[in-house]
């Protein structure tokens, strides 16, 4: 599997699943910075969608990982950025093709909807998969307003 170096962030409700996958990344060699939350006590998401994409854009990582309850407030949050696609991904077909399709470059999890051992699959599928390019770049250009 390709190495990536991930940004994650997680409100209360994705905060557990969000330990597992961080568990996952230590025992497969796989790097990652926690922007929080680091505990259960209730948090809002968009607080954290909105740091982690402005890390992105700052440092220049690839790929970031956000949990909530289901993922759509952090991905709806997060897209509000011009330079964030991210998709909500509960199989791992639709995380591999979100990467060779769509570019997405932040991969949304609901940990109320997707169990630990799904979702873990679906990060390694997310990470392993590339963007194909051709046709798909100009579709994606087109995504901009
Ligand atoms: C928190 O209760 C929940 O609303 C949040 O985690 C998320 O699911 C929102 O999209």
């Amino acid at each position: 599997m390709t190495e990536r170096r991930w940004i994650i962030a997680s409100d209360h409700a994705g905060f557990a699943l969000k330990k597992e996958i961080q568990k996952h990344f230590e025992d497969s060699g796989q790097r990652y910075r926690d922007l929080g939350c680091h505990d259960e006590s209730s948090v809002d998401y968009p607080d954290f969608a909105h740091q982690v994409a402005q890390c992105i854009r700052e440092s220049q990582t690839e790929h970031a990982l956000l949990i909530c309850g289901t993922g759509t407030g952090m991905a709806m949050t997060a897209n509000k950025h011009p330079h964030i696609r991210a998709a909500v991904c509960t199989d791992v077909y639709s995380a591999a093709m979100a990467r060779r399709h769509n570019d997405a470059n932040v991969l949304c999890l609901g940990a109320r909807v997707t169990g630990s051992g799904l979702a873990i699959a679906i990060v390694d599928a997310f990470a392993s998969a590339h963007f194909e390019g051709g046709r798909h770049a100009k579709r994606v250009e087109k995504i901009d307003l």
